[in-house]
């Protein structure tokens, strides 16, 4: 799985990351997410699920923001994280499985960028909140991450149905996730439409036969909470 290399999408999906995902073989992709085989992939899972452990919560202590140690490449490429937008306490809200991003400094400040298409449910969240959150998981929840990665919060509640409870977030409106070890809390700075035009390598257009480019949103990172191993031990100069 290189993340340098553009993966072959299926209706956008990047369905060769998903196939090669570590512990986890995935069902034929769904074509369209609102069609026959994303229903019968979204009932599949549910009764997997219903025959796995309960999940677990995760011993989450507070991190610093510039003690986080994530490294960038792997998570967002081979771990995967959920990306959570929209009112926790008004119960409007959604999330969806990210694979493209970074994290960095902009204008002096950390931040996190994510890429959304336009047919996403979750991007009318991502448009009307403040911020989003996004999340990290143990391998055990990688069925659960190809679930929310595939399925439609447009037909109901597919974070429950992944396993994953909702919490409140410390700064941003947008839940995190109980089950996750590492919550990273966004406050939207800025977003911008990627215009083809703009594209200098040729093969990035493969990613779009259906000219749906994403919309990038930077956040401003404001909270990080997660277990140990994500809180850098070395003093950096
Ligand atoms: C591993 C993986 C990575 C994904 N990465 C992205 C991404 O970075 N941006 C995006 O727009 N969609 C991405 N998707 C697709 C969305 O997660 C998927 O279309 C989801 O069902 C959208 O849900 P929604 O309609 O509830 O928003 C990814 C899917 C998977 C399985």
């Amino acid at each position: 799985m290189g993340c340098f290399k553009p993966a072959p999408t299926v209706c956008g999906l990047r369905a060769a990351d998903v196939r090669s995902a570590p512990r986890y073989t995935m069902r034929p992709f769904p074509k369209d997410h609102r069609g026959r085989a994303a229903l019968e992939h979204a009932q599949g899972f549910l009764v997997e699920h219903r025959n796995t452990e309960e999940a677990r919560s995760m011993n989450r202590e507070q991190i610093p923001i510039e003690k986080l140690a994530l490294p960038v490449f792997h998570t967002f490429d081979t771990r995967w994280m959920l990306l959570a937008a929209g009112d926790f306490s008004a119960h409007d809200y959604n999330c969806m499985t990210i694979s493209w991003g970074s994290l960095g400094i902009v204008w002096g400040k950390p931040f996190a960028l994510v890429l959304v298409r336009p047919v996403r449910y979750t991007r009318q969240y991502m448009d009307k909140s403040d911020g989003f959150t996004l999340s990290v998981f143990p391998e055990e929840h990688r069925k659960g991450l190809s679930y929310c990665g595939s399925a439609s919060g447009r037909d109901g509640d597919k974070a429950k149905a992944a396993g994953f409870t909702a919490i409140s977030s410390q700064k941003v409106s947008a839940p995190g996730f109980d089950e996750a070890e590492l919550l990273i809390e966004c406050h939207k700075m800025y977003f911008c439409d990627l215009d083809p035009r703009h594209f200098l390598d040729p093969s990035i257009d493969s990613n779009y036969p259906n000219k749906d480019y994403h919309r990038v949103y930077f956040g401003e990172v404001v909270a990080v909470s997660g277990t140990t191993a994500w809180r850098g031990a070395q003093e950096h100069r």
